[in-house]
């Protein structure tokens, strides 16, 4: 079975084209190259020793997809990766992620539709859980009321898919991302953010580097051990492992009524500043920092309860923080040179 992965040369993207081709899974990638590069393509290529098929489409364009699926007409999996994903952003500019993240995701499933059994892998975030009363937080959590029109595509997409998947072939499964963060261990791919970081780990590494003056840590007023907020920082490398599992989890199944959701984090939470101490140590570098104010939107704790991922996936995050910490100084060394 061919398996498209849309948003291929993108952060998490390129990651899972490694594990799906590590897996024998025949891949052809789509993206608009708007937050990604050829070179990605390229250092794909170097880790797994032959080149995906390649499609440079904008998913917003109803017909070039429909060509996509006529020329590529063996896939039925599809990872969706594709979406634009800033916060901020999408709070100034909310019409570009409502038609970008939801007409694609439209366009994809009425051509997947067509076929007589379609997987599809949806990329979830926790924000949906806005800030969950219960740590760790578990599938069940309530979604709450979207903090941002990015963190609303989300929400939508997973209830168009539902909708789609109880009256098609289509098996599905929402895959909810804490925070993903590191570089493959090749550092042939790793994140590339465009402009200034608005991640944590891109601004450390830059900030180590040299690229940023300073960090800015966004708060130290929150109620937690040492005031700084904490977050699920989980490899990116674990990350696409879990969708190559989740892919043969669709592959092996009837056909059912209803999307299942999994958590895909370490289960275990990080402060800023324990991110700030595990990067002095592995790096051997002492990061310039200050405390500011807090940034607008920011949750105080997010981190998953992995128990369905484990039992029910069969998934574990097996990466530490201080190996995806490791990674991504190696990663953005290597960049820089
Ligand atoms: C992490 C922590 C900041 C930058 C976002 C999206 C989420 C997902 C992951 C797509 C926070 C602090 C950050 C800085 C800082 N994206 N921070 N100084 O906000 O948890 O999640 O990215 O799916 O949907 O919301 O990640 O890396 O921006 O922030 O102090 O320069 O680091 O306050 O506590 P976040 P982040």
């Amino acid at each position: 079975m061919r398996v498209l992965v849309t948003g291929g040369l993108g952060f998490i993207g390129s990651h899972t084209v490694v594990e799906l081709q590590n897996e024998g899974f025949d891949v052809v990638i789509i993206d608009d190259l708007s937050n990604s590069s050829l070179e990605v393509l390229d250092g794909i290529t170097s880790i797994i020793g032959k080149q995906p098929n390649f499609e440079q489409i904008d998913l917003r364009d109803k017909a070039a997809v429909h060509q996509f699926f006529k020329k590529y007409s063996d896939v039925s999996g599809v990872i969706h990766f594709a979406a634009s994903k800033a916060v901020g952003e999408s709070v100034d500019n909310p019409l570009l992620y409502y038609e970008n993240n939801i007409s694609s995701l439209i366009y994809l499933l009425q051509e997947l539709q067509k076929k007589p059994e379609g997987h599809f892998i949806f990329s979830s975030s926790c924000t949906v859980y806005g800030q969950a009363a219960i740590m760790p937080i578990a599938e069940e959590a309530p979604i709450q009321t979207a903090l941002s029109p990015y963190g609303n595509t989300k929400q939508i997409g997973e209830e168009i898919i539902q909708d789609v998947v109880k009256v098609s072939n289509i098996n599905a499964i929402l895959l909810r991302y804490f925070n993903p963060v590191g570089a493959h261990e090749s550092i042939n791919i790793g994140e590339l953010p465009k402009g200034t970081p608005q991640n944590l780990i891109p601004f450390i590494t830059q900030t180590a580097i040299g690229l940023r003056e300073q960090l800015s840590v966004f708060g130290s007023d929150y109620p937690t051990a040492d005031g700084t907020c904490i977050r699920d920082y989980i490899h990116v490398v674990d990350l696409a492992k879990a969708h190559v599992k989740a892919l043969k989890r669709l592959m092996n199944k009837e056909n059912v009524e209803k999307a299942e959701v999994f958590n895909l984090g370490t289960g275990t939470g990080s402060s800023v500043l324990d991110v700030i101490n595990s990067f002095e140590k592995v790096s051997g570098k002492t990061l310039n920092y200050k405390i500011v104010e807090r940034r607008v939107g920011d949750i105080t704790e997010a981190y998953a309860d992995t128990a369905k991922a484990n039992n029910v996936l069969g998934w574990n995050a097996e990466l530490t923080l201080d190996d995806a910490l490791e990674s991504a100084w190696k990663w953005e060394q290597k960049i820089r040179k």
